[in-house]
């Protein structure tokens, strides 16, 4: 695998009036590298896409894209893309075949390449029986599919995906899944979605964003170790103990523990055995099992349980991205209080913006009278 850098965005920042999008956002994503982007509504990654993609300039900052710069070179950026927007602008008058024939002849497909190209887009996309019909007939998930038909069409090298799975249906966003990792194995994908399952399935590597800013980027096992919230649940008899040693107090449990190098915190948790049971919050990327388990042998007490509960990028993900006032940029990953003097409310999100290309064609007639479609 090589290691060029596809996509570059060095401390991107986004204004739309008074309101901040973006706060110097600073990633690379790499050739051969399917990396998911993740965040809270409104942490602003699809003003990053839109940004890496042309469609929108930075207030400052810089985006580079197979090496060109977004400002200066937008063609070559675009050549090199494959971009499926969050509401994907299609023209309703025009079939699916007919739309994805004209894209291809904008992307400069000859005839030869383009239906080579339809085949498998039609297979991946499951568009078989959608080909003939008015994309305006067609129900969300199938306009998603004839979207995501449009950014693949060409093959590019770097494909920037907005939400890809959002109004799919299991069955296809398991196929979409399977194409996009192996699409990923020899190019680009930054893709983003709010279902982390899929990261888990698709993604190598994951970026959060919170308010505007990265709160965490790399590999999902690194991002998963982030938090410093690597957990433990120790269970204690509070009756018996071994060797003729005298029983446990509550307070001489909590002692013993805390006193252990690596030990963040501990906390007695409730229990309906007659047993202590304490949780410990080791430090970052710990396994402190052994410690634990020396500890009380010490003492002389009886172990009933003994349980290191890795972090799942789920509660990673809220962990980062709950209190998102309280983080600064991505450097702390401790809960510290910071006071963020600059935060603009998000949730007014307005579509009156003056450089928007994606207006969403209401034309919500959910037509689509498709069988299913995706072959044998
Ligand atoms: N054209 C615009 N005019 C004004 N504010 C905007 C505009 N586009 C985005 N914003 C604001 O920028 C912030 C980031 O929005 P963005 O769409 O990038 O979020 P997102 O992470 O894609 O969220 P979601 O998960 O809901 O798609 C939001 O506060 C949004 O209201
Ligand atoms: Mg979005």
């Amino acid at each position: 695998m090589s290691t060029d850098v596809m996509i570059q965005a060095s401390g991107l920042s986004k204004r739309f009036g008074a309101a901040r999008a973006l706060d110097k956002v600073s990633f690379e994503v790499r050739r051969g590298e399917v990396v998911g982007f993740l965040g809270p509504n409104g942490a602003g990654k699809s003003t990053t896409m839109r940004i890496l993609t042309c469609f929108i300039s930075p207030t400052a900052g810089l985006a580079k894209v197979n090496g060109y710069d977004v400002f200066d070179d937008p063609l070559q950026v675009r050549n090199a893309l494959g971009y499926l927007p969050q509401r994907a602008p299609l023209y309703t008058d025009m079939t699916v075949y007919d739309y994805l024939k004209f894209v291809a002849q904008i992307r400069g497909l000859d005839e030869s390449k383009f239906k080579g190209r339809l085949k498998k887009v039609v297979e991946v996309c499951g568009l078989a029986q959608s080909l003939g019909k008015d994309i305006g007939t067609l129900s969300h998930g199938y306009r998603q599919r004839v979207g995501l038909g449009q950014a693949l069409i060409h093959d590019p090298p770097i494909l920037i995906l907005d939400e890809p799975t959002s109004d799919l249906d299991p069955n296809e966003k398991a196929e979409l899944l399977k194409y996009i990792k192996e699409m990923g194995k020899d190019r680009t994908i930054l893709l983003s979605t709010h279902n982390l399952a899929e990261v888990e399935e698709a993604c190598g590597r994951a970026i959060i964003v919170s308010k505007g800013r990265v709160v965490a980027d790399g590999a999902l096992d690194d991002i998963r170790g982030k938090t410093g919230r690597v957990r433990y649940v120790v269970t204690i008899d509070e009756k018996r103990a071994e060797a003729g040693n005298k029983p446990p107090t509550a307070s001489a449990v909590e002692e013993a523990f805390r006193r252990l190098p690596g030990v963040r915190s501990v906390k007695t948790l409730a229990s309906d055995e007659k047993a202590f049971k304490v949780e410990l919050v080791g430090a970052q990327d710990s396994d402190l099992r052994a410690e634990i388990f020396r500890a009380v042998v010490a003492q002389g007490w009886t172990l009933l349980e003994l349980r290191r509960d890795a972090q799942s990028l789920d509660a990673v993900f809220r962990d980062l991205t709950r209190g998102d006032e309280k983080l600064d940029r991505g450097a702390d990953w401790k809960d510290e209080a910071e006071p963020d003097d600059e935060d603009e409310s998000e949730d007014d999100e307005d579509d009156s913006e003056d450089d928007e290309d994606d207006e969403d064609d209401e034309d919500d007639e959910d037509a689509s009278k498709g069988a299913p479609e995706r072959k044998a």
